[in-house]
């Protein structure tokens, strides 16, 4: 063995921590042999990478390769991280399903911190529902520097070392920030150099370094707080190279022994690169190369597949896709790799946050509601939306909503071909979105067509989303593929009628109208075709406008529709017992 990888072992064990004050109702997870040898805790002020300026070559210079890690300073404990709101931990003990277990979350993206999608929803709202399963839960995330002030300015430093990263073991600065809310723990990972971008995904140049950092940064995290958990649940690409390295270069350390979950959010982004940068940035063992693990096609590697290779169960966020993802059309190129490995893939419906999205409580609506009233309320939160769009305000119109990423995976050429159609002096669309500059432009052109019908809002707003699904009479989820897809979860939620397409987890969640038993959540079609989606809007707008009764009684079927975590935290945790019983 080199120094080299002499080094990267210590850097990889790290010093073991102090127990932490601020721990979760239970502390933390099983204690290991490492565990005995406390450090006294050393006061040592926030430390970051090199400044901002410098390449990341530059910062490794400052911090050399050779600092023994042993001599990090044990985890600070100035203060204790902020516990925000009251724990989402239910009163008594003895209601909660025992045994307890102890997973670790690590993944890019977490609501109000950083979040692009339905992903930051996940990993916010999941955890949150594992705690109420009786599952302690760590969260761990890069720390962005574009992470709003006020969270940033509540972290407490709970120390930093130095980690060996790459194939020629140049070292990095990992510090751990740490904020404690609602019964979670989120360590974010820090790193100046990596995370300094103003949004967490920039291009594959800059993220497959930073994910290979962040996935190994992660566990060596775990190991310096000496939180042992049972699970390790990683989430997307960006922590799918989490398995890999827990298999080979932490297999001996404490966190070896833990069981590795890993959840497909989205296969159509997969951390696929050149192979030799792959390398060079992970340092991972020549012998994951092939074509079993992390090699594809002739010189590049894949992060997503070797984690789907190196992890002992594949999650994925709804039935149909787990399904549709073994096929060509949906596998992303890894339709065969999946296939390979389908014994170890499950899947689970995602929720919502029902507290969250509540609009009985919902501050952000001008006229909250529930279901005994959602008819009339929800024409004055039409009405208000109409003003502050600049849409013809009358309560008569059927507003159709759209609030999504425009990229091509949400079916927006459909509703490009169909819109000039849908604009019938009866009905309004409200598109809510950023992404590729073809649709933005797109929608752009048909709200000035069609001013007063259409209202393009090209920007990512929290609080105009809520208020679109207030006032909508029908949300639009045209997806040519939708892994599980939160928008109709929410609309149902908020009583508003999904209109979507039969593919992924719309599919499992949205049964379509039965207009013989007067049953069904929403309007759906099968083939990718406008025509099917222009049909299934006229079959919306049709009961709409024809028989109101019998919709007014869909909204609050709707809203009645169990779409909260409880359901899959159970699965989740069903789960971990099945790896670690
Ligand atoms: P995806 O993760 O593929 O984007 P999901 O349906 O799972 O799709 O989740 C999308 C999430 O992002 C939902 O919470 C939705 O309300 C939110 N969202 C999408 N676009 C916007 C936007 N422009 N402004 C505010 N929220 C948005
Ligand atoms: C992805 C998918 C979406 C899913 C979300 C959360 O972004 O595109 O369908 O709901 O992850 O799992």
């Amino acid at each position: 063995m080199s120094a080299k990888k002499t080094e990267t072992s210590k850097a990889i064990e790290a010093a073991p921590s102090e127990e932490k004050k601020a721990a979760p109702k239970k502390p933390a997870a099983r204690k290991t042999a490492a565990a005995a040898e406390k450090k006294p805790a050393v006061r040592k002020p926030r430390k970051t990478a090199a400044p901002a300026e410098e390449p990341v070559v530059e910062a490794a210079a400052h911090v050399p390769a050779e600092e023994p890690v042993a001599e990090a300073p044990a985890p600070v404990e100035e203060k204790p991280a902020v516990e925000e709101a009251a724990p989402a931990v239910p009163a008594a003990e003895e209601e909660l399903p025992q045994p307890r277990r102890s997973v670790a979350f690590i993944g890019s993206e977490c609501y109000p911190f950083v979040k692009t999608g339905g992903l930051g929803d996940v990993m916010y709202a999941l955890p949150k529902a594992l705690v109420k399963q009786n599952c302690d839960v760590k969260v761990i995330l890069p720390r962005y520097a574009c992470i709003p002030l006020k969270y940033q300015e509540k972290m407490v430093y709970r120390g930093s070392f130095t980690m060996d990263l790459c194939s020629d073991g140049r070292a990095f600065f990992v510090g751990i920030m740490e904020y404690v809310w609602d019964g979670v723990v989120y360590d974010f990972i820090d790193n100046e150099e990596f995370f300094r971008a103003g949004n967490p995904y920039i291009n594959l140049i800059d993220d497959i370094p930073r994910f290979c950092f962040f996935a190994k940064a992660a566990l060596a995290a775990l190991n310096f707080m000496n939180w042992i958990p049972d699970i390790i649940h990683c989430h997307d690409w960006q922590a799918a190279l989490v398995p890999l390295y827990l298999r080979t270069l932490f297999a001996n350390t404490p966190i070896g022994g833990a069981k590795t979950i890993l959840t497909i959010h989205n296969l159509r982004f997969q951390g696929l690169y050149s192979l030799p940068t792959i390398k060079y940035w992970t340092g991972l063992p020549h012998y994951l190369f092939t074509h079993e693990v992390l090699k594809q096609g002739y010189d590049d590697a894949n992060m997503f597949k070797g984690g789907i290779a190196y992890c002992d169960l594949v999650t994925t966020v709804s039935n149909t896709y787990a399904r549709e993802i073994q096929t060509v059309f949906y596998g992303e190129n890894l339709d065969a790799h999946l296939r390979y490995h389908s014994a170890k893939l499950r899947g689970i419906v995602n929720g919502i946050d029902v507290e969250q999205w509540d609009s009985a409580t919902d501050k952000l609506l001008p006229a909250p509601y529930d279901a005994s009233d959602v008819v009339e309320k929800k024409k004055l939160n039409k009405r208000a939306l109409q003003e502050q769009l600049g849409l013809e305000v009358d309560e008569g119109k059927m507003v159709l909503g759209l609030i999504s990423r425009l990229t091509d995976q949400k079916g927006l050429d459909l509703v490009n071909a169909v819109l000039p159609q849908l604009v019938d002096g009866n009905t309004q669309v409200v598109v809510l979105g950023t992404g590729d500059a073809i649709y933005e432009d797109a929608f752009r052109k048909f709200e000035n067509t069609y001013k007063g019908s259409v209202v393009a809002y090209i920007a990512y707003d929290e609080a105009l989303a809520h208020r679109i699904y207030a006032a909508s009479d029908a949300l639009l989820v045209p997806s040519m593929f939708e892994p599980c897809g939160l928008t109709q979860l929410i609309a149902m939620r908020y009583g508003t009628v999904p209109i979507v397409r039969e593919t992924g987890g719309l599919k499992d969640t949205v049964e379509p109208y039965n207009q013989y038993t007067n049953e069904g959540n929403g309007f759906t079609f099968d083939r990718y075709e406008a025509g099917l989606l222009l049909d299934a809007i006229n079959r919306a707008k049709t009961l709409y406008f024809t028989e109101r009764e019998r919709w007014d009684e869909m909204v609050v079927r709707d809203m009645a529709k169990d779409v909260s975590w409880d359901n899959a935290a159970k699965q989740y945790r069903a789960l971990y017992l099945e790896l670690k019983p």
